[in-house]
């Protein structure tokens, strides 16, 4: 019988950060793990995912998510095993994914836990591509800003968890063109080796516009916005009539003081009748049954490749943090806890 660790290290919320989040930010706490109660199990996380979004529930305010509170363990995505449980439907020894990321130990209630087939992909990959990620390209490019027969496709942060997936969706759903935007000449290299991008434009290396304009000099069908800013600009001057955007995010700006004026072209978005939708991948849960089933398949064939950085220990989890806010990832972003 497995005895309870004594205690678990958990990770929370010290301060709210002023800009960009730095180390202070965070504080590491011990806490006694207590023995699941009825309908509950313990978990021991394996991995813990680190997400831009993390960075807005730093702040007081209200959004589709709750904010952190100060001095309360941070929570988010995280996959791990079973050690204990008091639920019927979750035996000792599955692998679960959950929402109690950033500790080493979760106590959860079995219906907040979801048990995951390990013989598909291994745990981790339930919180890349066959999560919360992959799920946030596949709605995106599905319905959000759909991409139709011979559409140019361009992707912002393309080299990240999303973007990664997203431009090899692209060319799956038919695009003729799939240009990416991400920093630095070896990301731009993976674009066009691994994640299914026809051009790699280095955003560091010169004007968005001007490359954009250059890679698709026609125009584009379909932007998919992780960025905003001069990203969000170059695409408004780029996309043809009836063109579609998903507004999926706006990295550029989650660590702003000050108010962040929107692009001074949106005027743009009359003329040529474009549709520019925002989305939260939670809405898109029912497209969850659908996406697993072509996804399982493409990882089994090799036709859809899955990237990710990883950082050990739970220590190093405000640093991973920080880094996929500043670009140190490729693919996704993982804290790996054993
Ligand atoms: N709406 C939703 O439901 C939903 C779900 C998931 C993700 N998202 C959003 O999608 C975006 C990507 O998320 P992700 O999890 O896939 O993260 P990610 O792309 O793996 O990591 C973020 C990347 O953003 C890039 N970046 C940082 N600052 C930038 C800047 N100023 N200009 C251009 N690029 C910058 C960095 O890559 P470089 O090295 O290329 O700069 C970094 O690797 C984020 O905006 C996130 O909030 C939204």
């Amino acid at each position: 019988m497995f005895t309870n660790p004594v205690t678990s290290r958990e990770i929370r919320l010290a301060a709210r950060p002023i800009g960009e989040p730095k180390p202070t930010d965070f504080a590491f706490a011990e806490v006694p793990v207590p023995a699941p109660g009825p309908g509950e199990i313990l978990v021991r996380n394996t991995w813990m995912s680190v997400d831009p979004y993390m960075r807005g529930r730093m702040n007081d305010v209200e959004s589709y998510i709750p904010p952190f509170a100060i001095g309360a363990p941070l929570d988010g995505g995280a996959v791990g095993e079973v050690i204990e449980s008091n639920a019927p439907t979750v035996p000792v020894g599955a692998t679960v994914s959950h929402f109690q990321g950033w500790r080493d130990y979760a106590l959860l209630p079995a219906s907040a836990a979801t048990v995951v087939d390990t013989n598909i992909a291994p745990a981790e990959a339930y919180l890349s591509t066959l999560g919360t990620t992959g799920l946030t390209a596949y709605a995106t490019l599905r319905e959000v800003a759909p991409v139709r027969e011979g559409d140019v496709v361009f992707i912002s942060a393309a080299a990240g968890a999303v973007g990664s997936i997203a431009g090899q969706l692209a060319r799956k759903l038919g695009a003729s063109r799939v240009i990416g935007s991400a920093g630095g000449p070896v990301k731009g290299a993976k674009l066009l080796s691994d994640f299914g991008y026809d051009v790699a434009i280095d955003y560091r290396a010169g004007s968005v516009a001007d490359q954009l304009t250059e890679a698709a000099p026609d125009g584009i069908d379909v932007y998919v916005d992780s960025v905003g800013g001069d990203h969000l600009r170059a695409a408004l001057s780029a996309l043809r009539t009836h063109g579609r955007v998903a507004l999926v995010g706006a990295i550029s700006q989650y660590n702003a003081t000050e108010p962040v004026p929107g692009p001074d072209n949106l005027f743009l978005a009359v003329g040529k009748q474009l549709s520019l939708r925002g989305m939260i991948v939670t809405s898109y849960f029912h497209l969850y049954p659908e996406y697993i089933g072509k996804a399982a398949g493409w990882l089994a064939d090799g036709s859809l490749h899955a990237e990710q950085t990883v950082m050990d220990g739970l220590d190093q989890a405000p640093a991973a943090f920080f880094g996929v806010l500043n670009g140190a990832n490729t693919g996704k972003m993982l804290v790996r806890l054993t």
